[in-house]
C-alpha cells in the first residue's frame, strides 16, 4: 500500500456537498448508554471540522455483529445520542441507511448540519461488499470520506465497494491512525521495542514473524510466553500453552535470530495453583515454575529488565498484556511496565504506540493510557496492520480516481 497515496478532504470545497463519512460506531452499549466513548470522542474533530466548512455530514457506520436484518439490539440510535452530546450539536437520525427513511433524512440537511444513518449491518449486501448496496449508499452522497481506520480490514461495501462509486477521500482519524502507526514501523527512531503479550502464539503467528523482521527487540508475555519455554524443555507446571505450537514459537525465533532481532523472554513469574481472584501466589524464578503451579504474570525482575530495554531504546510498539490482568493480583506486571514505558514517554525518551482491544483495557486499568504517544481505536485492524497485511478499506482509498468532489 502505497500510503502516500492517500487524499483527504484538505483544499476540497465542501460546502453544501453531501459528504457520506463511514466511520467506526461500534461502542461498547449497555442499557441504551454508550459505556466507553473513546472511538466517538476520536471522531468528534473531523466531523467538526467537515461541518464547519458547510459540509452536510452523513454518517454511515456497522454496530456489533446482527444476523439476518433489522434488530433494535444493534439500533445505532443510542450511539447517535452520544455523538450529538459529544459534538455539542443536534444529529439527526434515519431509521434505515438506505431507501427512503436515509433519503428524507439526508435532503433535510442544511450545510453544516449532521445525521447518523441505521446500522449498515441490518442489511446482508453490506458483509458481501455488494456493489447494488454500495451504489444505494452512494446515491446519498457527493464524497465519500473513509475514516473508520478499526473497520479498514474488512472489505464491506461501505469501505471498499463504494469507494467506486464517489470521489473518495481518507478522514482525519484514519489519517491520524495511520501516522501513528507509520512512526513505529516506517523509519522508526531506533531502536525499535515490540512488546507483545496475550494468550497465544497462534493468533500472532504473522504479528511475531513480520515484528521480528523490522525490530530490534522483540519482548515476550503472556501465556505466549510458554510455548516459547514449552519448546525450549522449560518446566511451565499446569501453565496454559500451546503444545502444537512449540515449532511456531521455535520458527519465530530463528526468524528474529536471521534479522539479528533480539527476542526476550521473562526471568521470573507470578505463580498460584489456579486462576482466581486473590489466589495464594508467589515468584519463581524461569527453570523453578513447580509442576502443580500455573504462570499467570511476569515476575519483578522481569519487569526491571524490560524496563531497562525500554530505558535504551527509542520507539515501542505495545500489543498484548503480560499477565492474566483482569484478574487481582496478576495485572501487576503489565501495569509496572506500561507505567514504565508512561514515564519514558513523558520525559521524551521514547515514542509509544499501542492498539488491540484488551491492550487498551490493560492501559486504561494502569491509567496510562494519556500518557502514551498514541493508542490506536482499533482491535483487529491493528493486528492486520501489524502482519504487515494490505487492508482492503485503506488499499480501496488509495486506488480511488482522484477526482475533486
Ligand atoms: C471492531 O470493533 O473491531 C470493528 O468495529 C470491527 O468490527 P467487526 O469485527 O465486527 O467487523
Ligand atoms: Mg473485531
Amino acid at each position: 500500500m502505497d500510503l502516500d497515496r492517500l487524499k483527504t478532504t484538505a483544499g476540497v470545497d465542501v460546502r453544501g456537498k453531501r459528504v457520506l463519512v463511514r466511520a467506526d460506531l461500534n461502542v461498547p452499549v449497555k442499557d441504551g448508554k454508550v459505556t466507553d466513548a473513546t472511538r466517538l470522542e476520536r471522531m468528534v474533530p473531523g466531523l467538526l471540522d467537515l461541518a464547519r466548512r458547510g459540509a452536510r455530514v452523513i454518517v454511515i457506520s456497522h454496530f456489533g455483529r446482527p444476523k439476518g436484518g433489522p434488530d433494535q439490539q444493534f439500533s445505532l440510535q443510542p450511539v447517535a445520542a452520544k455523538l450529538a452530546e459529544l459534538m455539542d450539536k443536534p444529529v439527526a437520525f434515519a431509521s434505515d441507511c438506505i431507501g427512503e427513511p436515509a433519503a428524507r433524512v439526508v435532503a433535510a440537511l442544511r450545510d453544516g448540519e449532521v445525521a447518523v444513518l441505521e446500522n449498515l449491518r441490518f442489511h446482508a449486501g453490506e458483509e458481501r461488499n455488494d456493489p447494488a448496496f454500495a451504489r444505494a449508499l452512494a446515491d446519498l452522497g457527493d464524497i465519500f470520506v473513509g475514516d473508520a481506520f478499526s473497520t479498514a480490514h474488512r472489505a464491506h461495501a461501505s469501505t471498499e465497494a463504494i469507494t467506486r462509486l464517489l470521489p473518495a477521500y481518507a478522514g482525519a482519524l484514519l489519517m491520524e491512525e495511520i501516522e501513528a502507526l507509520r512512526s513505529v514501523l516506517d523509519k522508526p527512531a531506533r531502536p525499535v521495542a515490540a512488546v507483545i503479550g496475550g494468550a497465544k502464539v497462534s493468533t500472532k503467528i504473522d504479528v511475531l514473524t513480520n515484528l521480528a523482521a523490522q525490530v530490534d527487540k522483540l519482548i515476550i508475555g503472556g501465556a505466549m510466553a510458554n510455548t516459547f519455554f514449552l519448546a525450549e524443555g522449560v518446566e511451565i507446571g499446569k501453565s496454559l500453552a500451546e503444545p502444537d505450537h512449540t515449532k511456531t514459537a521455535l520458527e519465530i525465533m530463528r526468524a528474529a535470530k536471521a534479522r539479528h532481532c533480539e527476542v526476550i523472554l521473562p526471568h521470573d513469574f507470578v505463580v498460584a495453583p489456579k486462576l482466581a481472584a486473590g489466589a495464594p501466589s508467589h515468584v519463581v524464578v524461569t527453570l523453578e515454575t513447580p509442576s502443580d503451579l500455573m504462570i499467570l504474570d511476569v515476575g519483578p525482575k522481569t519487569v526491571a529488565h524490560y524496563a531497562d530495554v525500554l530505558g535504551r531504546c527509542k520507539t515501542l510498539l505495545w500489543n498484548g498484556p503480560l499477565g492474566v490482568f483482569e484478574v487481582a493480583p496478576f495485572g501487576a506486571g503489565t501495569f509496572a511496565l506500561a507505567r514504565e514505558a508512561a514515564a519514558l514517554t513523558k520525559a521524551g525518551k521514547l515514542t509509544t504506540v499501542a492498539g488491540g482491544g484488551d491492550t487498551v483495557a490493560a492501559l486504561n486499568a494502569a491509567r496510562v493510557t494519556e500518557d502514551f504517544t498514541y493508542v490506536s481505536t482499533a482491535g483487529g485492524a491493528f493486528l492486520e496492520w501489524l502482519e504487515g497485511r494490505t487492508l482492503p478499506g485503506i488499499a480501496s482509498l488509495i486506488d480511488a480516481p482522484a477526482r475533486d468532489g
